[in-house]
């Protein structure tokens, strides 16, 4: 390809007199905008240890009281964006949130999506669009743009959980802010007993609910039987993996980013697509690696690892007689909307 134009090939005073007049020559920059081929990623591989971070947001639960955090959240900053961005990647944000025991994150809602997956601890709760989300270890709950959303904790040990939004991409449009609310009231659970069954849907008097967002929780316990039911089921599949839906229309459960869910089977050794979008991965239960462009990351429970786009990535179950399980959260539905998704062999 051929080389380019620099900046100092420029003099200097013509330099100083585009400046003057906003405006930039674009050659000593096209390569590093649209590089050949493929993209050049700043996310890079990271790995944040669960071990290592837990003493440290307990200590953020001792220095720093809730009403002075509003949301107590230590975030999962990928090194290749420069900490300061708090992104894990292009489009991903990523915080553990730490609630102690009676405490509230008051009801606020913002234009970011986001999800939530419970990491640790029982008795906490968030409350979205008015349903309580009974929180508890690997289940996912959906604050989408828009929705009200409080969380409260009526335990008696700490709760933390994985927050994940597309902060990074809506903060970059100039379209993120948030408003402060009131306690909502409370009824119903999230659909999460609603929609506990795939295939059927309620369907009351013959009518479909067209909610946008008609399941805002998604438990553990629901979508490991279905894993485990699935890997039984078909024993020949490529992967045992789910993605998390709305209901109603079997489309992505939110606008911008995806989440999955899957099990690797004992000993199995998974080697993933090279996608688009950059992804993240969560150990849920068990033991694995993820091996992401030749870096091999060891995963214990509750790490979190992150991928670029079009990395190769490799799963290993670590254990040859238990499964392990992953949650995955991509930013697939973002590159499908733009039309930029690519699968390359
Ligand atoms: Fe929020």
């Amino acid at each position: 390809m051929l080389e380019l134009g620099r900046l100092d090939d420029l003099p200097l005073d013509y330099r100083d007199a585009l400046c003057a007049q906003n405006l930039v020559p674009l050659w000593p920059s096209l390569r590093a905008v649209l590089p050949p081929g493929k993209p050049m990623p700043r996310t890079r591989p990271t790995h944040w240890s669960y071990e290592a971070l837990r003493p440290l947001l307990m200590q953020a639960g001792e220095l720093t009281p809730i009403a002075k955090a509003e949301r107590r959240v230590l975030v999962l900053a990928n090194p290749g964006h420069g900490l300061e961005k708090m992104q894990a990647s292009a489009a991903i944000y990523l915080g553990m949130q730490l609630l102690l025991p009676g405490e509230v994150a008051p009801a606020h809602r913002h234009t970011p999506n986001a999800v939530r997956l419970i990491v640790e601890g029982e008795g906490a709760y968030s409350t979205v669009d008015g349903e309580k989300c009974e929180m508890r270890r690997g289940d996912l709950i959906l604050t989408p743009t828009g929705l009200w959303h409080e969380h409260g904790h009526e335990g008696d040990a700490p709760v933390v959980w994985l927050d994940v939004l597309d902060l990074p991409l809506v903060y970059y449009m100039e379209a993120s802010y948030v408003e402060e609310g009131e306690l909502q009231s409370v009824a119903g659970d999230g659909g999460a007993r609603a929609y506990a069954r795939g295939g059927v849907v309620p369907s009351p008097l013959f009518e479909r609910r067209d909610a946008r967002y008609p399941m805002l929780h998604y438990p553990w316990a629901e979508v490991r039987v279905a894993l485990e039911t699935l890997a039984e089921a078909e024993p020949g599949l490529d992967a045992v993996q789910v993605a998390y839906i709305n209901p109603e229309n079997g489309g992505d459960c939110e606008n911008i980013l995806g989440f999955f869910a899957l099990m690797l089977r004992p000993g199995e050794t998974l080697a993933l697509p090279a996608r688009s979008p950059a992804a993240v991965f969560h150990l849920i239960e068990g033991a694995a690696t993820a091996e992401i462009d030749g870096q091999t990351l060891t995963l214990a429970e509750a790490d979190t690892c992150c991928a670029p786009g079009f990395a190769r990535v490799t799963l290993s179950n670590g254990s040859a007689t238990e499964p392990a399980f992953l949650f995955i959260a991509d930013e697939s539905p973002l590159h499908k909307k733009l039309g930029v998704y690519e699968v390359r062999p």
